[in-house]
């Protein structure tokens, strides 16, 4: 899921932060992008040009007069070519500029002649970030379909604390990530996955757990999110990092996953439990450290809430419902069997037992189980089959 064949025009304004965008310009490279850089005579005061024309192999456009460009008009043929363009770091200046429709250089004239998606990365001083004219400026620009990347909090190149930072590079390639990958065939729908173990407390110190990762379930939320659906990750504890723009909600119980997932669940058209819900907890959490003593001690476990057969029994019409099963032993039969029990749609039978497949790797071997029969899909990375699974759910729920 690289940017191949995508082409990506930086265009850097005059402000400390442009420093970082060579970083972006060459983890942009990496994913295999096209890069055309843009920059005002004042961003050439930060960042010399030379950097970003070793780093992308193409030319850095300055200003409007320049005709090496094939002999075409080159503002035109950059607009032309783009297929996203990032301001950053967006300058007050440019923001008005750009709300405006001033085109006095080869930056703003380019951005104003872009039909491509537009995404602005505010970078300045608190006070001019929140001055009325700049706040007036960039609402006009959202109301023009521009997307504003928020600045972050933090320590300001002029020693102030408070929002003006530019967001890091890697939140930057996430924003041109989310536009440029995928198909958006996931638009409008709600999605709703599970991921990672819970704990259920013996005390307040031990727990009863899982192997789980998430990592399954953060790849079905990064891929729909991609894919453009509305997001909801319910995760138990988990040390990955969560993909950008899902909402998360943090949980550690099977009964905390329970009752997030059924407030959640009404307003999903498709859910997800890729989590590794404990089926049993502690009949009691003592409230101080269990002592050790000479004896052995028994522990009482009772059963948790069944989240997946819950949704099963009270799901509304249309809402699509997939499970996942891992087991050791008669994968294909228990996972059948889970299918008709908790009246899901779909369940994904992975094994523990095969190299590659499971907990915490990198990839995964499963089979989805459906009432119409079986389909294996091949081992393959976590994100790939992710992927795999989500066309699966597209096609069921248009009718295959
Ligand atoms: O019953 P079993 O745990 O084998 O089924 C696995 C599926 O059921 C997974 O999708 C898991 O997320 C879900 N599950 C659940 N609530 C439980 C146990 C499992 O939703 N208490």
């Amino acid at each position: 899921m690289d940017l191949k064949g995508k082409t990506v025009v930086l265009a850097l304004t005059g402000g400390i932060a442009a420093y970082k965008i060579a970083t972006l310009a060459s983890m942009l490279v990496k994913q295999k992008a096209t890069v055309l850089v843009l920059m005002t005579e004042n961003a050439t005061r930060f960042i010399a040009p030379l950097t970003f024309e070793a780093l992308t192999g193409t030319r850095c456009m300055v200003d409007t007069f320049d005709r090496s460009f094939s002999f075409e008009i080159e503002h035109v043929a950059v607009a032309d070519r783009a297929d996203l363009v990032l301001v950053a770091p967006a300058s007050a200046n440019v923001i008005a500029k750009m709300a405006n429709g001033i085109a006095d250089d080869m930056l703003t004239t380019t951005v104003l002649a872009c039909r491509c998606p537009k995404l602005v990365a505010p970078a300045m001083n608190t006070g001019m970030y929140e001055n009325p004219a700049t706040q007036a400026n960039l609402a006009r620009l959202r109301g023009y379909g521009v997307e504003v990347i928020d600045p972050a909090c933090g320590r300001l190149a002029c020693g102030a604390v408070g929002p003006g930072k530019m967001p890091e590079p890697q939140q930057l390639l996430e924003h041109i990530q989310r536009h440029l990958t995928c198909q958006k065939d996931m638009a409008g729908l709600h999605l709703l996955v599970t991921a990672g173990p819970t704990r259920e407390a013996l005390d307040p110190v031990r727990f009863i757990t899982n192997h789980s990762t998430g990592r399954m379930g953060y790849e079905l939320a990064r891929a729909a999110m991609l894919r453009g659906a509305q997001v909801t990750l319910v995760s138990g504890p988990t040390a990955l990092e969560p993909p950008p723009f899902v909402e998360l909600v943090r949980v550690e119980s099977a009964q905390q996953m329970h009752d997030a997932v059924m407030a959640a669940a009404p307003a999903q058209d498709v859910i997800i439990k890729a989590a590794a819900v404990a089926d049993y907890r502690p009949a009691h959490t003592a409230g101080e450290k269990i002592k050790k003593s000479g004896a052995d001690l028994t522990l009482e476990l009772t059963r948790t809430p069944d989240i997946l057969a819950e949704l099963g029994a009270a799901r509304r019409p249309g809402q699509f419902l997939c499970g996942f099963a891992m087991e050791t032993r008669d994968l294909l039969d228990n996972a059948r069997a889970k299918l008709e029990k908790k009246g899901a749609d779909m369940i994904v039978a992975n094994s523990l037992r095969e190299a590659g497949a499971g907990f915490g790797g990198a990839t995964n071997h499963v089979t989805l189980v459906e009432p119409t029969g079986c389909t294996d899909l091949p081992l393959a990375g976590k994100d790939e089959v992710a992927h795999r699974i989500l066309d699966r759910i597209l096609a069921r729920r248009a009718g295959a």
